[in-house]
């Protein structure tokens, strides 16, 4: 293994950190083969540090068939030959952190892709066999067992049940699948597969990963027991019964897993953390956030808020209250790889269903690309102002717009093809990143990009918006750095504008004051240094659409 360069500093470095979400194959490709790359990573460096953001969490980087763009994970212990080598991993660790850049990595462990070693020596093995038990195969019902064992659905298509060819030729086994059927379920009863994930962990540790973000960590461990399968005719990852009593999500023996793998992170100094992605009740997050788990876990919160005072009100309130209960340090996110970007989402009237609008047409009604990138920009500084850390994903740094003209045959995502009840496409936030205003692929590299990119690419480029003062970028550049100094004990206290309640303002400690303009006319400000403003004030008020941090 190479060198690295560790990078030892605070312990609490990600209480109140801003973490930027690079999606590796979109961001930049570094040997002209349109898909982005390590290498492209490594020569993003600059910008990454110019930005100011704390970390970077990576979508997964692993060997994959890309039937999920790469939450199909073949091996956990190693880099897509598309994407680099091991040894542009650990170049990658020692520039992020000579940059003083941590590294997140994204850990699947619910479930692998079906070209996992593992799951093809299931394949080859007999049902019963130790093989088999490391996933969650069972006989179907019926004479022949050609009934699927039960009626669970799957996230992307109609049924959770695939059935294999045994190595006979004859029809056999089901095996169960919560996402598409090439991402089987891991069997997290099995004590190898338990081992196996505290080794890649300890691996990713050893090479100098940060932390971890935890992909569907609410969902590993299932009710199996006495033949016990889960039943259910929607998959909504949000209908889950309570208090730990339902048989598919947020069981409480899941902590027992991130117990152990908490006892790796402090093995290290500083200790490596973890993020959950779980879709849970918010008095069951605490869980999940504590320190003797993961140590944090995302708020979903905000990406349902719309732009409304009252709702973001409510939803910061709630989630500051929680983390503070539970001793531990919220999470905020507007966008990542999953969702409609917010710059969009803000462009549309608040309320909109985005999942009918999208399956409708996208166009009805059409998104007000200014008023869309104006309230983003706002709601962005609103959440760097509050305690707890900031997640951005990469490009809405650039106030990209959700791409929303791929025509169906060059689209990847699984959940568009098989799931055409949700009929929403995740390729739109995950087109390759604009570098430059011209060129192939914007300066994505050299030679095309694995999405199309659509015109206007070349007026939000970096290049386009590098120089300019009033760019998104340049306002994100100020916010992420300024940020840095007034990052201060995790309270707020919310101030009354005594005549509008389109207007939330609230004051930290220190005497940091975020105003947000949720109306449609110019407020005035309270008296102090302005030190950021998402649009330029007029005669002193702040306009409508926009936040701005005061100091005094
Ligand atoms: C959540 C990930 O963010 C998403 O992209 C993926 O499709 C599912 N988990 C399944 O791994
Ligand atoms: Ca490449």
């Amino acid at each position: 293994m190479a060198e690295h360069t560790f990078l030892v500093g605070p312990a609490d470095w990600w209480h109140q950190a801003v973490i930027y979400q690079i999606y590796p194959r979109s961001f930049a490709d570094g040997n002209a083969d349109g898909i982005g790359d390590l290498k492209g990573i490594i020569s993003r460096v600059p910008y990454l540090k110019e930005l100011g953001v704390d970390a970077v969490w990576m979508s997964p980087f692993y060997p994959s068939a890309l039937a999920d763009g790469g939450y199909d994970v073949d091996d956990y212990r190693d880099i897509d030959p598309r994407i680099g080598t091991l040894e542009e991993f650990d170049q990658l660790v020692e520039t992020l952190h000579t940059a003083g850049i941590r590294l997140i990595a994204d850990l699947v462990p619910n479930h692998s892709g079906s070209g996992h070693k593992w799951f093809q020596d299931a394949l080859k093995a007999a049902p019963g066999s130790p093989e088999r038990d490391r996933y969650i195969f069972r006989d179907g019902k019926g004479a022949n067992g050609e009934i699927r064992p039960s009626e669970l659905r799957s996230h992307f298509g109609p049924t959770a049940w695939t059935r294999i060819t045994e190595p006979n030729g004859e029809p056999g086994q089901w095996y169960m699948h919560l996402f598409a059927s090439e991402q089987p379920d891991w069997n997290w009863d099995n004590e190898e597969v338990k081992a196996d994930f505290r080794k890649t962990v300890k691996f990713w540790c050893d090479r100098g990963v940060d932390g971890f973000r935890i992909d569907v960590a609410h969902a590993l461990v299932k009710d199996l027991a006495n033949g016990h399968l889960p039943e259910r005719e929607s998959f909504d990852m949000s209908v889950i019964k309570p208090n730990g009593t339902d048989d598919l999500f947020d069981r409480d023996a899941v902590h027992e897993i991130y117990a152990s793998w908490r006892e790796i992170f402090n093995q290290y100094n500083p200790p490596r953390m973890g993020v959950a992605e779980a879709w849970v009740a918010a008095d069951r997050l605490p869980a999940y956030a504590s320190e003797k788990g993961l140590g944090q876990a995302f708020a979903f919160d905000m990406l349902g808020a719309g732009w409304d005072p009252a709702r973001v009100k409510e939803l910061a309130g709630g989630a500051i209250k929680r983390s503070h209960d539970m001793g531990s340090h919220t999470t905020w996110v507007l966008s990542n790889h999953d969702i409609i970007r917010h710059a969009t989402r803000f462009g549309l009237p608040n309320g909109t269903d985005i999942g009918k609008w999208y399956k409708a047409n996208r166009f009805d009604p059409k998104v007000n690309v200014e008023q869309g990138l104006k309230r983003a920009n706002a709601m962005t500084a609103l959440l760097l102002a509050l305690p707890g850390s900031t997640y951005l994903y990469q490009g809405e740094e650039l106030g990209l717009q959700e791409v929303l003209d791929i025509p169906a045959e060059l689209m990847q995502d699984p959940q568009f093809f098989r799931n055409p009840e949700l009929g929403l496409s995740r390729d739109g936030c995950r087109v390759p990143l604009p570098w430059t205003r011209e060129g192939s692929s914007f300066g994505f590299g050299s030679n095309g990009s694995h999405l199309p990119q659509p015109e206007w690419y070349s007026a939000v480029s970096v290049e386009a918006e590098d120089k300019d003062p009033s760019s998104t970028l340049n306002f994100y550049r100020k916010a992420v750095n300024l940020r840095k100094s007034l990052v201060t004990a995790q309270e707020i206290k919310w101030v009354k504008h005594l005549f509008n309640k389109n207007v939330l303002h609230f004051v930290r400690p220190n005497g940091w004051h975020c105003v947000t303009n949720f109306g449609t006319k110019p407020v005035a400000l309270p008296k102090g240094q302005v030190l950021l403003s998402s649009l330029p004030l007029a005669d002193g008020k702040l306009p409508a659409d926009a936040t701005a941090w005061i100091k005094r």
